[in-house]
């Protein structure tokens, strides 16, 4: 379905408007609606985090719950506006069980089936918007495009080797933070986040440099 999509030059939307109809695995029947990425198509940055949560899959955007609040805040205090990302999920469904009180719908780690039938809308997704820099956010998104091997804890914040884009990165999810429940570590853990999307935005001025260079020498040879 992706492949013929892809065939005919789509627009983020006419993905957007062809995956609201997916049922490549069955989380369509429990999830409200997919969550596509959100952001424009010249974004230099992608996120890639997990799967919708609760609140995305509602709203049917992606990062918009708390999640999504402080990853906005950590761009901020990084110098990156959210207006210059797209930011999407390796999964685009929202795989939940109830909780005991039957109250709550609990997040549950999707399964490797699940990540491989989605996996064509993000391979399309970074097709199209061809960013300089891509950034994993925790395990799932990180082992899913760099490899089962690879660990957030040993390896965030190095450039990883991969063709997905020419730089590439991983760092923590930010729900992992939302869920520390010491003050003091969530705070440390909040600063080496920030530190890690400073990393990115360094890449990026580093892109936009080369790309000014590019720009002088064509003209120069034109
Ligand atoms: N967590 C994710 O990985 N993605 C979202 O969109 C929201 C929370």
């Amino acid at each position: 379905m992706v492949a013929e999509l892809l065939r005919q030059n789509p627009t983020l939307d006419d993905l957007r408007q062809v995956a609201a109809h997916c049922k490549a695995c069955d989380l369509w029947k429990t999830g409200t609606q997919t969550v596509f990425g959100e952001g424009v198509a010249t974004a230099k940055v992608m996120f890639v985090g997990e799967q919708p949560g609760d609140r995305e899959d509602l709203a049917g955007r992606p990062f918009v719950g708390p999640a999504g609040l402080l990853l906005d805040r950590a761009l901020a205090q990084a110098g990156i506006e959210r207006s210059e990302v797209y930011v999407t999920n390796v999964v685009k469904h929202f795989k939940w069980v109830r909780d005991e009180r039957g109250k709550r719908r609990i997040h549950k780690k999707p399964r490797a089936s699940e990540i491989n039938a989605c996996r064509p809308w993000l391979d399309a997704e970074i097709a199209l918007v061809k960013p300089e820099v891509l950034v994993c956010l925790g395990a799932t998104a990180a082992q899913s495009l760099l490899g089962r091997d690879f660990s957030v804890s040993r390896q965030r914040g190095e450039l990883a080797q991969s063709e997905l884009a020419p730089h590439v990165i991983a760092t923590v999810h930010p729900s992992s933070l939302l869920r520390m429940p010491d003050e003091k570590n969530r705070h440390a853990e909040m600063e080496r986040f920030i530190e890690d999307l400073k990393k990115v935005g360094r890449l990026l001025k580093r892109s936009a440099r080369t790309q000014d260079a590019r720009t002088d020498i064509q003209k120069l040879a034109s």
